[in-house]
């Protein structure tokens, strides 16, 4: 059967981009005949600093997120990276596979670090390899990801063609395919349209949290810039304005429609008519989710359980891969 995995940062809040860009298609996976596999990735949190506190908060606000919004763990396997050891320990043989001149050219590493690689810790250039390892592990087949983790999937390809290869352990390593679906693949900030949507971006009007709540949500969609044409008839001529063109984008995401079909609907409408409409749809699919989460977190023995659950069910998938890994690679087992 094919196998989902997928992950998420628990570096901050999550975004209005994380939601439609993932939790949102991988709730859409789930139930569809495929495993499916979430995961909150602790380990790659901490490749840039994180307070220990606000790391276990984010932790766990990103399970409640996954499982407010509808994944259900008695359907896909939930846990945080760092329970399951198998993932640090494959990501070491990966480090031995991936090379130097494949991560120089990763371009989130190269935003990231931008004039200070020098300063930036070892395992922020290291990330690739260990989101490998992430997928790879489970010998997942299909990668729900947003646009801007496209490179690093394909890294993983790299990889896993390269292992096969040097061990002459063909097919060992399926090639996993990205898959990045919908409207709303590259949410972008909502006060630069050339810009993504981020948890770190260094102004909060710029994105929506998923725990903002109506009045927040109104107030940042009035305020997102946008040009002062109305909305055009086709959705085609939306290409040179990407601050329009990302809002009708989301909507559409929202409203589980196309593009094409919110143009249709509001074309010749200006942005007084049309940003209300989009922050209402926003504040209904956005409320109960937060509501939702804000309840998880006040029990958050209840949410650590979960994890642990998930991480055990998720070591044994795991591990016996990461065992006959191991084992071609001439390791020395005991056991
Ligand atoms: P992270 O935590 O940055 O983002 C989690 C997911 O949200 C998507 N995303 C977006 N999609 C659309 N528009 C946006 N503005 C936006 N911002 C974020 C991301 O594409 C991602 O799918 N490296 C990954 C985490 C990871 C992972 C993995 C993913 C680690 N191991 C294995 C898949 C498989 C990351 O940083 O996600």
């Amino acid at each position: 059967t094919p196998r989902v995995f997928s992950g998420i940062k628990p570096s901050g809040g999550l975004t209005l981009g994380n939601y439609l860009g993932a939790i949102k298609r991988f709730v859409e996976t789930q139930g569809q005949g495929m495993d499916t596999i979430y995961c909150v990735v602790d380990l790659h949190a901490i490749t840039v600093w994180q307070d220990p506190a606000d790391l276990r908060n984010a932790t766990r606000e990103v399970a409640a997120g996954y499982l407010a919004s509808g994944i259900d763990p008695d359907q896909s396997v939930l846990f945080n990276q760092s329970q399951v050891s198998a993932h640090a320990e494959l990501g070491w043989l990966f480090n031995c596979v991936a090379r130097l001149g494949w991560m120089n050219r990763m371009t989130q590493f190269k935003e990231k670090a931008g004039k200070n690689a020098e300063k930036q810790s070892l395992g922020l250039y290291a990330y690739p390899s260990l989101m490998a390892a992430d997928i790879l592990l489970y010998h997942a087949t299909h990668v729900p990801v947003g646009e801007d983790q496209k490179q690093h999937v394909e890294l993983t390809r790299d990889i896993a063609a390269k292992f096969n290869h040097d061990y002459k352990a063909d097919g060992f390593f399926p090639m996993p395919e990205p898959v990045i679906e919908g409207p709303a693949t590259r949410v972008m900030n909502l006060r630069d349209g050339t810009k993504k949507m981020s948890k770190s971006g260094e102004s909060d009007m710029e994105r929506i949290n998923m725990t903002d709540d109506a009045a927040t949500i109104a107030k940042k969609f009035k305020k997102a810039r946008t040009d002062p044409a109305p909305l055009p008839e086709t959705y085609k001529e939306l290409s040179e304005r990407p601050e329009a063109r990302n809002l009708v984008d989301i909507y559409a995401s929202l409203s589980d429609t196309s593009a094409e079909a919110v143009v249709t609907e509001y074309a010749g409408a200006g942005w007084g008519q049309f940003k209300p409409a989009l922050a209402d749809l926003a504040v209904s699919k956005l409320s109960p989710i937060s509501e939702e989460m804000d309840r998880l977190m006040k029990d958050p023995a209840e949410i650590d359980r979960i994890l642990g659950k998930g991480a055990d069910r998720a070591r044994e998938i795991a591990n016996p891969i990461l065992e006959r890994t191991y084992d071609i690679v001439g390791m020395v087992r005991s056991t």
